[in-house]
Formats: C-alpha cells, sequence, structure tokens
C-alpha cells in the first residue's frame, strides 16, 4: 500500500479539485452522528466511492461521506464514515481521515463517538467533553511513521483536548439546556462489548466512558498539531453497570433521540470554535 501520509494528500488534491473548498474546521461523525452535517449551509457530499485511493465503509450508521457546507459563516467539512480497528483495519487506515482533514487545511478537528457510560453518575443520553483519554487497543498509529524536524512522532500528550474550548462549550451548553459532562474516555478494539470485570478494572483507571474510536485518530490529530474537540453520546450504560443487554441497533436508536439537539450543539460548537480562531 502506498504510504499513508501520500495517499491523505491525493485524496486531498482530489476534494480540492471537486469543491474548491479550504475549511479550517473539520467533524468526525461516529455511529448515528451522521445527521450532524445536515445543519450545514450549501452543502455538497462527495461520497468515499468517487475518490481514488479511498476504503469503502462498511458500518451500519456510517455513510461514507464527506459533507462540506457552511456554519456560522465558515467553511467546515464533515466526515461521515469511520474506519475502524474492529472491521480489520489497520490504525494508518484509521486515521486516514484525520490526515486528509489535516492536508485541505483543517486546524480544529472535532471527534465524535457513541460509548457506554462507566461513570455511574451519567445516564443514557448524556453528552460528554473529552477532557483526556486512555489508550487499550494496544496500538498506536504513529508506529512506523517516519519523524521529521516539524512532525516529531514522539508527540506530548500533556493536553490533547483543548481546555479552554470545552470549558467554553459546556458554559454554552449549559445555558441552551442541553446538559453536558466532562471525562475521561478510555477506547477498546471491540467489536465484542466489554465484560463487567473489565469495566471494573477500566473504572479503576479513571474512565468514565468505553468505546472503539476516537483515541487512535486523536493521536494522529495532536501529531498534526490539530486543535481537538472529543463529545460523547452516552448511549448506553456499560456492561455491568446496568442489567442492560448491548446492542449496536440500541445503541443507534438512542443516538437518533439525541440527534435532535444536533443543530442547537453544532452551532454552538461552531461558533466558540471561531471565537478562538
Ligand atoms: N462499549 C463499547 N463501545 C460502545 C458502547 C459500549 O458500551 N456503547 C457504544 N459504543
Amino acid at each position: 500500500m502506498k504510504q499513508i501520509a501520500l495517499r491523505a494528500a491525493e485524496i486531498a488534491r482530489q476534494l480540492e479539485d471537486k469543491t474548491g473548498a479550504r475549511p479550517k474546521i473539520g467533524v468526525i461523525l461516529g455511529s448515528g452522528w451522521g445527521s450532524a452535517a445536515e445543519a450545514l449551509e450549501g452543502k455538497r457530499v462527495i461520497s468515499y466511492d468517487s475518490l481514488e485511493g479511498m476504503p469503502q465503509c462498511n458500518v451500519k450508521g456510517h455513510a461514507g461521506n464527506f459533507v462540506f457546507g457552511k456554519a456560522c459563516g465558515a467553511e467546515i467539512v464533515a466526515v461521515q464514515g469511520r474506519f475502524h480497528l474492529y472491521e480489520g483495519h489497520t490504525p494508518a487506515t484509521a486515521v486516514l481521515p484525520v490526515r486528509i482533514l489535516s492536508e485541505l487545511g483543517v486546524q480544529t478537528l472535532v471527534l465524535t463517538n457513541a460509548a457506554g457510560g462507566i461513570n455511574r453518575a451519567f445516564a443514557p443520553g448524556d453528552l460528554m467533553l473529552l477532557s483526556d483519554h486512555i489508550n487499550m487497543t494496544g496500538l498506536n498509529p504513529l508506529v512506523g511513521v517516519r519523524a521529521s524536524e516539524a512532525y516529531p512522532i514522539f508527540v506530548d500528550m500533556g493536553q490533547v483536548y483543548d481546555a479552554a474550548l470545552r470549558k467554553r462549550l459546556e458554559e454554552h451548553c449549559g445555558g441552551l439546556g442541553i446538559p453536558c459532562r466532562e471525562g475521561v474516555y478510555l477506547q477498546v478494539l471491540g467489536p465484542s462489548y466489554e465484560t463487567p470485570a473489565e469495566i471494573r478494572a477500566f473504572r479503576a483507571m479513571g474512565a468514565d466512558a468505553v468505546g472503539m474510536s476516537t483515541v487512535i485518530e486523536a493521536i494522529c490529530a495532536k501529531y498534526l498539531k490539530m486543535r481537538l474537540l472529543g463529545i460523547t453520546c452516552i448511549t448506553n450504560m456499560a456492561t455491568g453497570v446496568s442489567n442492560e443487554v448491548l446492542s449496536h441497533k440500541d445503541v443507534l436508536r438512542r443516538m437518533e433521540e439525541v440527534s435532535k439537539k444536533f443543530p442547537a450543539l453544532f452551532s454552538l460548537i461552531y461558533n466558540d470554535i471561531l471565537s478562538f480562531a
């Protein structure tokens, strides 16, 4: 396979040729978050299968599109469709969308996901802004990446998610009556859900929510010097926290309920990002 950085650059050039857009804000939409792109004005949808070198997307709830549009006067690109490690994708492929957005000029990246709540104070339907993360995949997208002076691979991870942006958004969500918490997200490999013993261990480690994405992308985004905002929708309580039997269908159903808040939420997000730009 072609070196991933080169492949990302080639796909970004195709997107530029098709749209002429150079957005500074990007959003990666996780399971069930796809409809968040609907709020964009003057949308142009570019499907993955129209792009040479772009892998296809196979998971329900992930459409496989780049959506370009405007919000709050700024150009935005939203990615509908992740490449999960549990599908057998390599970490390099999992971070391909992040690399493409960076090539397009994106400087602030919003990573969204669905997760199980480990923190007992959480409830399904809550939103959680990521204050930090724990990588339990045993993988890292920077393994084998050639370091350069401008982009060292020994990336400082002291503050992955932008604290100022998070604070501001939390205040604004409160004002709009959107419950928004803060916590530590832990990524597992999946695709099986966790056992009760694993959830107890993850709680002892300091995790508030568990899911199967985001951390690998956040590592790459940090390496690429992006400002990051991470948002989780708690779709269920994690195994053993409640007696619920977990299914991907229920996760998507819960996301559908929460998605009614997306237009208000994303207009807050874009406003806040722009005020920091
Ligand atoms: N575990 C892992 N991933 C998830 C969960 C969960 O409980 N809910 C949504 N994605």
